[in-house]
């Protein structure tokens, strides 16, 4: 069941975001975290909780979304890189209980593959997700099959094109491939949160919502799923009925 939230904009998406979360801010909880322009102001706000009210994460767990394939974690841009500036290094959160999934390796099928079985002992009770102009989840582009556990994945030229402001707009330096935890993976959670703003997502929301459950849109799977919140903003919801 999808529980919509309507709100005005970015700033408002991202204090309900957080009164969401902060119920899963708890000793034993499991994290799933995404990267992206989308959870920036939700992590702004538990770095400003941790600090103002003390909220721990000295026993809290967290299971990225995805990872580029190639980039070294000390490039700016690694999802790994995001985590740290953004969240890990301002929260008393422990480094080997924040997982990223690694796109580095000689095997990364076998390491997406162990990605799966550390979630699968650590379920996840929150998973945070942003949604692609192109309606994937994570790194799950349209055509992914909804089983799918973490794998590689080529990155759908659309989503090259929205990533290239976050590399001097430079679309030859956006990595094509990424490690991503699959649908399956995802669907996993026990509890979904999905925020999405800005005119640009307006499509995708309306068909995650409204469209027919189909892999054509990655994020109507979410249609299946028994607990997940969308937080949408006014420009996102443009489309919905
Ligand atoms: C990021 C991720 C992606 C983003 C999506 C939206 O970990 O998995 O699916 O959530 O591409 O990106 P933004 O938030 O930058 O609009």
């Amino acid at each position: 069941m999808i529980n919509i939230i309507r709100v005005k904009d970015y700033e408002e998406a991202s204090d309900k975001a957080f009164e969401v979360m902060k119920d899963f801010l708890k000793p034993g909880k499991v994290l799933g975290l995404a990267t992206g322009s989308t959870p920036l102001g939700l992590y702004a706000r538990m770095v400003k909780d941790h600090e103002e009210n003390k909220t721990s994460y000295a026993d809290i767990r967290s299971f990225n979304l995805d990872e580029y394939v190639g980039l070294p974690i000390s490039h700016p841009e690694s999802y790994y890189a995001f985590m740290h500036r953004n969240l890990f290094d301002k929260i008393d959160i422990k480094e080997e209980n924040a997982h990223v999934p690694s796109g580095l390796g000689d095997d990364l099928e076998a390491q997406a593959k162990k990605y799966d079985a550390m979630i699968d002992e650590s379920p996840v009770d929150i998973q945070l997700l942003g949604i692609g102009s192109d309606g994937h989840i994570a790194f799950n582009e349209p055509g992914t099959p909804f089983n799918s556990g973490t794998h590689v994945t080529d990155l759908a030229e659309s989503t090259i094109k929205d990533n290239c402001r976050f590399f001097d707009n430079d679309i030859s330096k956006v990595p094509t491939q990424a490690v991503t935890q699959g649908i399956g993976t995802i669907m996993k959670a026990r509890n979904i949160l999905l925020i999405a703003t800005g005119a640009n997502k307006a499509q995708a929301v309306k068909d995650m919502i409204e469209g027919p459950i189909d892999e054509a849109c990655p994020a109507s799977v979410l249609q299946r799923h028994p607990n997940v919140t969308v937080i949408v903003d006014e420009a996102a919801a443009a489309l919905l009925k």
